[in-house]
């Protein structure tokens, strides 16, 4: 473990490279303290994503994708390559870049099977750093399709860390933001404290604070009230998996602000690179949802918030319907109901 940031291309990364191990920015640990864990293994990376060290579906995908080239690191025999992947893909269910990035990573290696080691090793690095690199630059131009929904001096509401922490290194649903503030569009982010684990107050607040953008941190039950009193233009999310009928998971508490967005006429955009789309998933119905530990509601840093005993639930995602969505931002264009014609147009 060491302190500084990881960087690609000069710029805040939640992971990189670093010639025989992979560096992971603990977000655990922020604000408080920006710790850099030192991975040499995919089962230390996977532990990594299980416990939300890195989170965010492109963060984690990106994550998984370099947990392979370590697993190459080890072995090139294809059954440690599969092992290593099934482990990374079982880390967390909702989070389809999680797979998508995994079956990136073993085409390649089946691509590359009958090659040197060391051929086999550069290949998968490229991939990795390929996927990591393509997710940056999707990211900014979905922040540039994006801005451009937005009125002039708009005031966003958003939940839970969607910046440079949770993806390749700009954003998505912050990415948006990041690109109108450069503009001089945006006035004023709202942003929910993401019960339980906080990742808007820990997290997001902490990238706005970096990037001089202003904002107001809201307890997530003030939502209703800010909506109710005309205090945001629009809401931008961001998902872990978007079904091919637009239903959407994203952190729980997003489709408590998709109904509050109906009920008061603000527009619900979804900002989320193509990656996070699957088409092979009809509905929300069947998305998975990953259900944590109940002490995560229980306590807060070790410290109990309620009485001995006591039990919670604690889903990590919820489902946003599709009819709740105003569009869904991506790289490759703004994509507008009937999502289950332009979901699939996207990915083709
Ligand atoms: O549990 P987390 O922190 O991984 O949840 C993350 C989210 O819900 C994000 O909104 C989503 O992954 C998109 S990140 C660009």
């Amino acid at each position: 473990m060491t302190t500084g940031y990881p960087t690609l291309d000069g710029a805040l990364a939640p992971v990189a490279y670093a010639g025989d191990r992979v560096d992971v920015l603990d977000q655990t640990r922020l604000p408080a303290r920006a710790e850099v864990l030192r991975i040499a293994t995919p089962g230390q990376m996977a532990d990594a994503i299980r416990r939300l060290a890195v989170r965010g579906a492109p963060a984690i995908g990106i994550a998984a994708a370099y947990g392979i080239v370590l697993a190459a690191q080890e072995s090139c025999a294809p059954e440690h390559i599969a092992s290593a992947a099934q482990v990374l893909r079982a880390a967390r269910p909702t989070a389809v870049n999680l797979g998508w990035a995994l079956d990136r990573m073993l085409a390649t290696f089946a691509s590359h099977v009958d090659a040197e080691p060391a051929a086999i090793r550069a290949a998968l690095l490229a991939e990795a750093q390929l996927i990591h690199r393509e997710d940056v630059r999707g990211n900014r131009r979905i922040g540039e399709l994006g801005a451009a929904l937005l009125a002039q001096g708009a005031r966003a509401l958003t939940i839970c860390n969607t910046g440079a922490l949770a993806t390749g290194g700009y954003g998505t649903a912050l990415g948006v933001v990041r690109s109108a503030w450069a503009q001089r569009k945006i006035e004023l982010v709202y942003v929910c404290e993401t019960r339980p684990l906080l990742q808007g107050a820990r997290l997001t607040a902490w990238e706005l604070g970096h990037e001089g953008i202003p904002f107001r941190l809201v307890a997530d039950s003030a939502a209703g009230a800010l909506l109710a009193l005309g205090g945001a233009d629009v809401v931008l999310v961001g998902a872990d998996r978007i079904a091919r009928n637009g239903d959407t998971a994203n952190k729980i508490g997003t489709y408590t602000l998709a109904v509050l967005a109906a009920r008061h006429r603000v527009p619900f955009y979804v900002v989320a690179p193509t990656s996070t789309l699957d088409p092979d998933t009809p509905s929300g119905a069947e998305i998975p949802i990953e259900e944590r530990d109940e002490r995560e509601v229980l306590a807060f840093h070790g410290q109990p918030v309620a009485p001995p005993g006591a039990r919670a639930w604690n889903p990590a995602f919820d489902v946003t319907p599709h009819e709740l969505i105003t569009a869904i931002v991506t790289e490759r264009g703004v994509l507008s109901p009937p999502y289950d014609e332009s979901i699939p147009a996207a990915v083709a």
